[in-house]
């Protein structure tokens, strides 16, 4: 059998390394839509719930009872029941109707009625309801922070960098779990280093999450998971109830909570009951919602290769985003775990939740390399900060991030890794060595640390961990060493718990320690013209980019001495001998000097007039001024030329052969990629004119084909090609130009 070399080229490509599988309802591998899913029903009887989505009261397992106790608002459930999905789902999409009259009807839904309503939508008529339907006004974004060899400057110094980068949360996590109030000590001094406000938690069993909570050293947490049948929570030791009592004890401290749920997580413990994915992620979202936490993370998060294994995973994905949305929680929605090898794959996934934006964009952008993620490798991760920087600068976008230069992060990797060395000094940790805070400063990874024994560093872990030392003795140290204003970003955290203001739905604070949540910034788009846009400072921010130049830098370099060997005379005359003109544009020599690669417009001559010389032909240079477009120029310098042949030259180095009698883009020759041109190309130029003069069978010239040269250099052949139109004057002649040269050996 033949081979296809494109099918070749294909089976090499990152997109054919990743897994796809056809759906199989029975073992859950279905992403929406099983035949196994239930119809949606409701019946209520005296204020109760009997039957829900074709299940009676006495058949409901844990999760049905705890969603018909807790999560449907029995005021609308008829009404919302008994209006048609469909209808629903063109209430999400219509402008004219604003999102709290759809989230009203939304709170009255049973899992499978919200199935139902998603089922009339494609991706597009999702983002346009994510982007009404999200609670917060304005888009964040979440960092993960963790390196592999748990090391405490760098944590500090990469939380540091990413708070000042614009991560509302930073959520660290651990390889050996006794780590855990080191690295949560760690990014809460690096992020408040970076900026004061900036949310952190640290993603480790629950009842020690809870303990670092209560010890001040982490002010949210996300680590509540949730699944949509009845077996997976029983596996996890668990139950709705369970959950809420722990959600309620992260609230009772004022810290921040948020649940985990997510498609695919059912159907990876085996316990999917035939279940379509979305319609289990309905029940989850629900449960979330009657456990009264403020919001959740989804979006597939660790399972996220599941779904997009099977057909239409990514638009399920973006569904359970906005089902969480529709139902008022604020959703930190994936694009956290590495999600496939492709670029392509990865950025277009990424859009769906982009470009409407959603409360947290990633819940778990990797502001570390992908090697130092802990959480399993991010799909975004340090090393793709600039294009996150661009898409945003592109689309005017708020992604939830700032460009910064490397001066600045320099300066608050240095601040953060000094912070916690101060820190671990006056309390008695084993010492940060100033080796180790100048190799964080600088690190790219974990791998350019200096090695550290861990072992006592566990030992004091431990110790910290059950002494009574909490975060006021962080501050003291803080205080004492010089960092007041870290101290004083990390008190203010403290107080900020006990007011407890963050802990309203969808809260982050802003860059002036002030809570935005939706309560007091709530999502008021409805339509063009409306919402929030990045605009003002926020678009200026998101504009300049370290790399963005003046347009002036571009030129600089290429407007030099006039030639003093290239003297103007008088207008040209029609020629008559065997001649060969070479015709320039306007600002050749004078207003321009070199062509768009850099050579000197004296060494493009040279090499011209030394081809033409070879082949014994004359030649007349004239400067054509009435117009800055190479085909014109040529089609001038022709009329002029004795031969009938002209070659006619733009002063970015734009070249054309052209005969006389011929119509203007009718060419001989054309150069139009003058960055490929070099030299020994203009002599070849010079030698092929004079022998079209001669009459003399000629070869085309061959020339290199550049495809990134327009992308690389458009910018530069705009602003030269301007600076030419500026020398153009409209009624003068072609002048004749002297230039003093002797032919190349
Ligand atoms: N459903 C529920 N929990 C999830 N987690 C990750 N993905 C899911 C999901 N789809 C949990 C993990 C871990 C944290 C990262 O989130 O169990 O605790
Ligand atoms: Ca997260």
């Amino acid at each position: 059998m033949h081979r296809s070399r494109r099918f070749a080229a294909l089976a090499g490509r990152n997109i054919n390394r990743e897994t796809f599988v056809e759906p199989w309802a029975e073992a859950g591998l279905m992403v929406a839509d099983s035949p196994y899913d239930p119809p949606a029903s409701l019946q209520l009887k005296n204020g109760q719930i009997v039957e829900m989505d074709g299940r009676q009261r006495d058949e409901f397992d844990a999760i049905d009872l705890f969603i018909a106790t807790h999560a449907i608002n029995l005021a609308v459930a008829e009404e919302a029941m008994s209006t048609p999905a469909k209808q629903i789902a063109r209430m999400l999409t219509d402008i004219n109707i604003p999102r709290e009259q759809v989230a009203r009807l939304v709170s009255g839904c049973t899992p499978a009625r919200l199935v139902e309503i998603m089922r009339h939508m494609n991706v597009l008529e999702m983002m346009t309801a994510m982007a009404k339907m999200r609670i917060r006004r304005i888009p964040a974004n979440q960092a993960h922070v963790t390196n592999f060899r748990e090391h405490p400057a760098l944590l500090a110094a990469d939380a540091a960098e990413a708070a000042l980068r614009g991560f509302a949360e930073v959520e660290t996590t651990v390889r050996v779990a006794r780590f855990a109030p080191f690295n949560a000590l760690a990014i809460l001094v690096g992020t408040q280093t970076g900026r004061g406000g900036v949310l952190t938690q640290c993603s480790v069993e629950e009842s020690l999450g809870l303990r670092l909570a209560m010890k001040g050293l982490t002010t949210y947490a996300e680590t509540l998971s949730v699944y949509g049948t009845e077996r997976t929570f029983v596996d996890g030791d668990d139950t709705p109830w369970s959950k809420a009592f722990l959600a309620s004890a992260y609230a009772s401290r004022g810290v921040k909570i948020r649940f985990t749920s997510g498609t695919g997580s059912e159907a990876l413990m085996g316990h999917a009951e035939k279940r379509s994915m979305l319609y289990l992620e309905a029940r989850c979202l629900l449960v979330v919602r009657g456990a009264g936490s403020q919001g959740v993370q989804n979006g597939s998060i660790s399972c996220i290769a599941l779904p997009e294994s099977l057909p239409g995973g990514v638009r399920a994905v973006l569904a359970e985003n906005l089902l969480a949305a529709m139902l008022g929680l604020e959703v930190a929605s994936g694009n956290d775990a590495l999600a496939s090898h492709s670029e392509i794959r990865k950025t277009a996934k990424l859009m769906l939740q982009f470009i409407p934006g959603t409360d947290f964009i990633f819940s778990g952008y990797s502001a570390i390399p992908k090697r130092d993620n802990l959480f399993g490798g991010g799909n975004f991760d340090a090393d793709d900060l600039d294009d996150y920087n661009v898409l945003q600068r592109d689309m005017q976008i708020d992604g939830g991030l700032k460009p910064i230069t490397e001066d600045q992060a320099l300066h608050i990797r240095q601040r953060a890794a000094q912070a916690i060395q101060a820190v671990y000094r006056e309390l008695g940790f084993p010492p940060i060595t100033d080796e180790e805070v100048e190799a964080a400063v600088v690190a790219h990874s974990s791998d350019d640390m200096p090695p550290r024994d861990i072992v006592p560093d566990l030992a004091a872990a431990d110790q910290f961990l059950t002494s009574d030392v909490n975060f006021l003795a962080v501050i003291a140290a803080l205080e004492k060493s010089g960092f007041d204003d870290v101290a004083g970003n990390i008190l203010q955290m403290g107080r900020e718990r006990l007011a407890g203001d963050y802990l309203q739905p969808s809260a982050i604070f802003d860059e002036n320690f002030q809570v935005r949540s939706a309560i007091n910034d709530p999502n008021n788009y409805s339509g063009p013209g409306t919402g929030y846009r990045p605009e003002g400072q926020r678009w200026q921010e998101i504009q300049n980019l370290p790399q963005v130049k003046p347009p002036q830098a571009f030129i600089d370099g290429n407007t030099g001495q006039p030639l003093a060997r290239l003297a103007e005379l008088e207008p040209a005359a029609a020629g008559t001998q065997a001649e060969v003109i070479v015709a320039v544009g306007p600002a050749f020599g004078t207003a321009l000097t070199h062509t768009i690669n850099g050579l000197s417009h004296e060494s493009v001559l040279e090499a011209i007039l030394t081809g033409i010389a070879s082949e014994g032909m004359l030649a007349r240079i004239i400067k054509v001024y009435h117009t800055a477009d190479c085909g014109a120029i040529g089609y001038v310098g022709s009329r002029l030329s004795g031969s009938g042949i002209a070659i006619g030259l733009q002063s970015r180095g734009t070249t054309i052969i052209h005969k006389k009698g011929q119509p203007p883009l009718h060419n001989l020759e054309l150069f139009p990629q003058s960055p490929s041109l070099t030299l020994e190309t203009f002599q070849h130029i010079g030698r092929n004119a004079a022998r079209y003069a001669k009459g003399a069978s000629t070869t085309p010239v061959a020339v290199k084909i550049d495809n990134g040269a327009r992308l690389r250099l458009i910018v530069k052949t705009t602003l030269m090609h301007r600076r030419e139109i500026d020398e153009v004057r409209e009624h003068q002649l072609p002048l004749e130009l002297r230039f003093d040269w002797e032919p190349n050996e």
